[in-house]
């Protein structure tokens, strides 16, 4: 097996952290070894990724001075850890992002698409998590370890970060289209309850504890009865799968899966990509898996594809079935890199593989990729200052 440079958890799978950028806390944190630092502002600072968002900023090198914590005014006052240091929630205004040089956005579309202008208007450079501006011609779509170029175009002065499905993948999808030309992505995906934010987490938490122990599961609609409440989503959660993610668009298809053909056409520059997606909402926290279909230009194997993969940044290949070594959600929730197993070449077309990949939601999904575009700026502007 190959690894990003991880060690071997009991898990059975390799487990590394930090992949795709600089890590550790650096050792002049503290007031005094941030000044002439950018000041970054974190808005949703109290949401599911919000707080993953926290830890990551805690765990990464300091490269902030003042990290502003901004949320709804339900929040303001709340104080929160970030980088060992308790820091007061203020409530979002126009005021809150006076001096600020980076603004990430982990909330609903409707906040971002009011307020990531406004932060971006104050000079500040908006990183936004949600999906109000991501599909906009004027805002780039970056995942910095397949088109970080594209962070330093952005003519509203705002940088959009993709939807977390398309995000569990496109890593890995990146390294294999550089090798081989993609001509063709057929997908489905097994999305975790924490892609419908804390709500969809409680939701499900809170079933599981009413259908523990039970015999539930063995006649139409016994789970569905016994659940009673299914939160954000279309159906029971627990002892369940349901075929639906997002909202219901034209001709059958969901926002999220149509999030996935746009953002991975858009990300990989190629605006003709054939891309079906088939969005499942599974009873995992927190890790999106996905099977993958992905058919090339070119003829592949499978040792040139391990190969890519193995040392492809921000990847981790784990593929090794007679050991019983494929990622699954539950060794791979809280880990960075985008984890692919159970590569086999298509029995009926040389130029496809199928694969299976996990990635957590939260962090690469989510707020991992963000405060990664967000280096990427915060260099940017900390050389053009120099
Ligand atoms: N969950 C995922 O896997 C995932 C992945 C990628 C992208 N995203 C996107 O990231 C964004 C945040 O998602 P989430 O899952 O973290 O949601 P969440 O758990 O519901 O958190 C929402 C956050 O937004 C804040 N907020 C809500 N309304 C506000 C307002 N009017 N003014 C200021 N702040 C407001 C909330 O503050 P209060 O606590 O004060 O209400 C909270 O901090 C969404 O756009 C989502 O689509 C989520």
């Amino acid at each position: 097996m190959t690894g990003a440079g991880g060690g071997r958890g009991e898990s059975g799978v390799n487990v590394v952290s930090g992949v795709g950028g600089v890590t550790s806390v650096s050792g002049d944190s503290g007031a005094a070894g941030r000044a002439g630092k950018p000041t970054l502002a974190v808005v949703g600072a109290t949401g599911a990724v919000g707080t993953v968002m926290l830890g990551i900023l805690s765990e990464r090198a300091d490269i902030w001075g003042e990290i502003r914590l901004i949320a709804s005014p339900r929040s303001a006052g709340r104080k929160l850890t970030v980088r060992g240091e308790e820091v007061e929630v203020v409530a979002l205004s126009e005021e809150a992002f006076e001096g600020v040089d980076v603004a990430m956005f982990d909330v609903p579309d409707e906040v971002s698409a009011q307020w990531a202008p406004i932060a971006a208007a104050k000079g500040a450079v908006a990183v936004d998590n949600s999906g109000a501006f991501r599909m906009d011609p004027d805002v780039p779509l970056v995942v910095p370890e397949v088109n970080a170029h594209a962070a330093r175009v952005r003519p509203r002065g705002i940088i959009s970060n993709p939807n977390c499905t398309t995000l569990s993948m496109i890593v890995a999808m990146g390294a294999l289209h550089a090798e081989f030309g993609l001509s063709e992505l057929i997908v489905s995906s097994y999305q975790a309850v924490s892609g419908a934010g804390k709500e969809g987490v409680d939701t499900l938490r809170a079933q599981l504890a009413k259908v523990a122990g039970t015999e539930l599961g063995t006649q139409p609609g016994d789970v569905r009865r016994a659940v009673g409440d299914t939160g954000p989503f279309p159906g029971p959660m627990a002892l369940n799968v349901v075929p639906f993610a997002g909202s219901l668009k034209e001709d059958g298809w969901t926002s999220e899966e149509l999030k996935v053909r746009n953002e991975s056409r858009k990300i990989l520059g190629l605006p003709e990509l054939r891309v079906t997606a088939t969005c499942v909402r599974v009873p995992v926290i927190t890790t999106h898996s996905l099977t993958v279909h992905a058919r090339f230009e070119n003829e592949v194997t499978v040792p040139a594809a391990h190969e890519i993969l193995a040392s492809a940044p921000g990847v981790v290949l784990c593929d090794n079935p007679a050991e019983g070594e494929f990622p699954t959600p539950a060794d791979v929730v809280g880990t960075d890199p985008t984890w692919v197993g159970r590569v086999r070449r298509s029995m009926d077309d040389p130029k496809a593989l199928e694969l299976f990949v996990c990635g957590d939601n939260l962090r690469k999904g989510a707020a991992l990729n963000t405060a990664q575009i967000a280096e990427v700026v915060a260099a940017e502007l900390t050389a053009s200052r120099n």
